[in-house]
């Protein structure tokens, strides 16, 4: 192992004024054996300058400031370019609180685990000190976190992901709370040694783990996404549930949007879908020209809503984050104009490909230019060309690669996404990736109703995490790789939410369950999806508004083809039969899915579920 940084002075500025802070931040060196300690003021300079240094270091690539200005390009070790769900541990104290769906260890004896890997993990590099809010700063919904991480690619990110720098410590004050996060790519270098790759990461041991009580996160050997920028899914989910289950609230993996009619009234929604299920999609949606003339969708955010119950019965939702961290292959100005426009400047992307002229480019962007570019170096750094993809199947960009941007670059951006109030929700919707058997739109008759349709959600699986693409499994709530404690536990505080509100005589949100992804026997898509998506939405504020009928069917309401706004749409009532049916051997075979879910989850399932499972069930029957 490396010699430690004897007597590395910890140093910490003068507005550090929380002593627990420095004492852990001390602890933590000592452990770490940093080679130096820096401690992230969060300001421009600041970013510019971390840049340079990943610029010198070769892990940014510096884009052509007339195409893309003040922006960068990372490319990632191939062995690290998702999050590593089966790398990813809930250490509660007790195993039946991380519950069948979480990899669980004992807290001590991961602990022991991880005390020898972190140990001089640090050696060579710099030891960044970033302190983060999730949610508006002071903001009494918002919680703050300090990640302590050898990466400056990690601090640059956050800076663009969270509200980033020096205030926070005034926030902390002298004894302020704060969620310790512990993050290292698990790559010491010896004395004298120089990094070998552009990438460093620990390519055979990765760990990333939550001590639910003790709210903690430790992350070794990944610098990727969710694996490294801790205050997304490990904090904001993981560790925010927890919190929630706790405190009666509710952190969910949604995107949240306001949608104003043409007589200026406004709704707002919150949609879960799976990760790379089009949730930052739907967060900037425009709405087609032709029938919707007048119709604005504005974002609060596009990945993760922390939603507090109100003394008056309402529900609301912040967006801890500041910034996105989105899939860039199929964003095109075609499926998601205000996206494309976000990423006109001040972008860091991760696993795009590099244009001849110093430009990114990703699979999807030939739909906006006409053609294929004629040259590219992919994203592992080789020779791209159409000739090429076409005989090896060589995709340019990683299908997981993604850029990461604030959202104050986004023309969509919703005025009240950073008011620490939040935004009243008046529906949920919860939508998998399924090519067969659920239904385009239906509505839940009940809450309960609502609830049994979000926990036995199934979506085919994709790039944004590490294994096997395109298989179908049960994603409850799409939280399956995000839960900090038990799922049936999970389940029963969200029925309990609604009978308490419910009990309150307060109006609930409608719960929608929505699939954009089913296919024809031709294999392709039959919902035209993206802006189109619209139309669902319209639809969902005709019933909260009374103006749509509706249909009953085994799984909900569904929309009546006549319901549909169609305008500017050729989308035929047999189009529509084949996205809306409901096959009854299908769905047969799917309730089986749902009964081995159930069995898995059966200890601490509420029967609640067991029970409109069978009255679906009589339905369909
Ligand atoms: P995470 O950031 O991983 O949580 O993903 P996300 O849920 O924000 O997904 P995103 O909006 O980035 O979309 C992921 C992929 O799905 C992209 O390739 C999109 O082009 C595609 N997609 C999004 N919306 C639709 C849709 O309505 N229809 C179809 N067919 N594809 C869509
Ligand atoms: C997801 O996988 O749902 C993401 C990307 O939003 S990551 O931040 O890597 O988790
Ligand atoms: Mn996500």
């Amino acid at each position: 192992m490396n010699a430690p940084a004897a007597g590395l002075a910890i140093q910490a500025p003068a507005y550090v004024k929380n002593p627990k802070i420095v004492a852990w931040v001390a602890e933590m060196a000592a452990l770490c054996k940093p080679a130096a300690i820096h401690w992230c003021d969060g300001s421009q300079e600041e970013y510019d300058r971390l840049c340079q240094l990943l610029v010198d270091a070769g892990t940014f690539k510096k884009l052509n400031p007339a195409k893309r200005p003040g922006s960068f390009l990372a490319c990632s070790d191939p062995s690290d370019v998702a999050r590593v769900e089966d790398r990813t541990f809930i250490c509660s104290a007790k195993k039946e609180d991380a519950g069948p769906t979480n990899n669980w260890a004992d807290p001590a004896e991961m602990r022991a685990t991880l005390a020898p890997l972190f140990d001089g993990c640090m050696a060579g590099r710099t030891m960044y000190v970033v302190p983060f809010s999730m949610g508006p700063l002071g903001s009494d919904i918002a919680h703050i976190g300090i990640e302590l991480t050898d990466s400056a690619y990690v601090a640059v990110n956050q800076k663009l992901m969270t509200r980033m720098g020096r205030a926070v410590y005034d926030v902390l004050g002298v004894d302020g709370e704060f969620v310790p996060c512990m993050h290292t790519v698990g790559a010491p270098l010896a004395a004298g040694e120089k990094d070998s790759t552009s990438w460093p990461c620990n390519p055979k041991v990765k760990y990333i783990v939550h001590y639910p009580e003790t709210r903690e996160i430790w992350s070794y050997g990944s610098g990727y996404g969710g694996n490294a920028l801790l205050g997304k899914k490990c904090l904001a989910l993981r560790i925010a549930s927890t919190m929630g289950r706790d405190q009666g609230w509710l952190a969910e993996h949604m995107l949240i949007l306001g949608v104003t009619s043409p007589e200026g009234k406004k709704y707002h929604v919150g949609g879960a879908f799976p990760s790379a299920c089009g949730k930052t999609n739907f967060s900037m949606l425009v709405p087609p020209e032709a029938g919707f003339a007048g119709w604005k969708v504005t974002t609060i955010g596009d990945d993760i809503a922390w939603v507090k119950p109100q003394a008056d019965g309402t529900l609301r939702a912040i967006n801890p984050e500041a910034g996105y961290f989105g899939v860039a292959p199929g964003t095109n100005t075609l499926t998601n104009p205000n996206c494309m426009a976000s990423l006109n400047k001040d972008v860091i992307f991760t696993n795009v490909a590099l244009t001849d002229d110093g430009d990114v480019w990703w699979e999807g962007m030939e739909k906006d230019q006409g053609k294929l570019p004629d040259h590219l170096i992919d994203w592992q750094g080789r020779d791209w060309t159409p000739q090429i993809a076409k005989e090896t199947g060589a995709k340019a960009a990683h299908p997981n690669a993604r850029f990461t941007v604030a959202a104050t670059n986004n023309p969509a951006l919703d005025p009240a996404w950073d008011d620490p109030a939040g935004v009243q929700i008046d529906a949920f919707i919860f939508g998998g990736r399924r090519s067969t058997t659920i239904p385009l739109v239906t509505e839940a008759r009940s809450w309960t109703e609502g609830v049994y349709m979000a926990a036995t959600m199934g979506s085919e699986t994709t790039a944004a995490a590490f294994g096997a693409q395109g298989v179908v499994r049960r994603d409850p709530f799409a939280m399956l790789p995000f839960m900090g404690y038990n799922m049936s536990d999970y389940f029963q505080h969200w029925l309990s939410l609604g009978a308490k509100l419910q009990a309150q005589g307060a109006t609930l949100p409608r719960i929608y369950c929505v699939n954009w992804f089913r296919k024809g026997e031709d294999g392709k898509f039959v919902w035209p999806g993206y802006g189109e998506n619209m139309r669902v939405l319209k639809w969902m504020i005709d019933r909260i508004e009374g103006k749509a009928q509706g249909q009953d069917t085994m799984f909900g309401i569904a929309p009546q083809y006549a319901e549909i706004n169609w305008t500017g749409l050729d989308f035929s009532a047999a189009q529509f039969n084949t996205v809306t049916s409901i096959d009854k051997a299908a769905w047969q075979e799917e309730f089986k899915l749902h009964a081995e879910h159930f069995d898995k989850l059966a200890y601490r399932l509420p029967q609640a579920l067991l029970a409109t499972k069978a009255a679906l069930e009589k339905r369909l029957g």
